[in-house]
């Protein structure tokens, strides 16, 4: 496994539609692989998409399991191929931060409740549903994969996006 180079706004690549995964095959999996070591690799970090890595292919990597905003029942990690949310349901609004914007941080509109559909690492299907922390962090990462960031969802750049206190920095 290896740590990949995280793309930072405004780098072209961000702003691409990504491709759907039409077979999870060895190098599909190296890619998942290499993406949950560059996540754990940023403290506080609960997402990654490929795009984010150069690669414009619809895969997503979630854990907020660490994270202080994570709730007691999460699904830890999550790997999700040619992920599609198929129920949106209430609004919340939070804060969010990308390792492609690392000096901001932003108030962000999303639904509350999904359920998101796709394949597991293993190319099996996959189906649930999720809520909070864990939803926002799936909406993110689902988003890269359109070219969407978090900046696109705040309704005012004035005072909803914030100059972050703390650098994301390398290890724990
Ligand atoms: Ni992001």
């Amino acid at each position: 496994m290896s740590i990949l180079t995280v793309l930072t706004y405004p780098d072209s690549a961000l702003r691409k539609k990504s491709k759907p995964i039409v077979k999870v095959n060895a190098k599909v999996e190296k890619l998942i692989n290499d993406m949950i070591e560059t996540m754990y690799s940023f403290r506080g970090c609960v997402g990654i998409s490929a795009p984010q890595t150069g690669r414009l292919q619809r895969i997503i990597v979630v854990d907020v399991s660490k994270h202080k905003k994570a709730p007691p029942r999460n699904s830890g990690l999550i790997v999700i191929v040619n992920p599609v949310l198929i129920h949106r349901e209430g609004r919340t609004i939070s804060r969010e931060g990308c390792l492609s914007l690392p000096d901001y941080i932003g108030n962000v509109r999303r639904v509350e409740k999904i359920k998101v559909k796709g394949k597991d690492r293993y190319g099996k299907r996959l189906e649930f549903f999720t809520t909070g922390f864990e939803s926002i962090a799936i909406q993110h990462e689902i988003e890269h994969l359109n070219g969407v960031l978090f900046i696109d969802r705040i309704s005012s750049l004035k005072t909803d996006l914030l100059m972050r206190k703390r650098m994301p920095g390398k290890g724990k």
